[in-house]
């Protein structure tokens, strides 16, 4: 058997996506924006459907793909925290306690989730919190910080 053929496998068959991020704020900024976009069109969706009452013959099928999607939510939203947090502290522009409210969120919205997943009820109030949650975070410290970044990253070079 050939020799080179284990480093055929063992070679990425595709390159990995963490080569192709962006370095620069101004391709950074728009793809963290699109992640708010997406994660506020999750939270609407869930919410619409954690307040309509569901047929009791697709209770459980239906409630086990929500409690499904809402732990979906909670790691996209820790996944996006933690992009925002490294992107942020590379333009200097993420402060203490906006890493400690990334946090406290978290593990609110995680704690929360165990608490009261299992019911519908329950589910509604965490993704009404969670939703209030978002919303003010990115209007408040996001949007200070998303501005300070802006300031303190270089300009892109001049196209000709
Ligand atoms: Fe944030």
């Amino acid at each position: 058997m050939a020799v080179s053929g284990a480093g055929a496998v063992l070679a990425p068959a595709v390159p990995s996506p963490a080569r192709h991020w962006p370095r620069r704020w101004q391709e950074q900024e728009p793809l963290l924006e699109r992640q708010h976009e997406r994660l506020e069109a999750l939270l609407t969706t869930l919410l619409q459907e954690h307040i309509q009452p569901l047929p009791a013959e697709r209770l459980e099928l239906s409630d086990q793909a929500e409690q499904l999607a809402c732990r979906r939510l909670l790691w996209d939203l820790r996944l996006h925290l933690r992009l925002e947090e490294r992107w942020l502290e590379r333009w200097d522009a993420l402060c203490p306690g906006h890493r400690g409210n990334h946090r406290e969120a978290a593990q609110a919205a995680i704690a929360g989730f165990v608490s009261r997943a299992g019911s519908r009820r329950g589910r509604l109030a965490w993704l009404q919190e969670l939703d209030g949650w978002f919303t003010a975070h990115r209007q408040g410290p996001d949007a200070m910080a998303y501005a300070l970044a802006r300031q303190r990253s270089p300009a892109p070079p001049a196209t000709p």
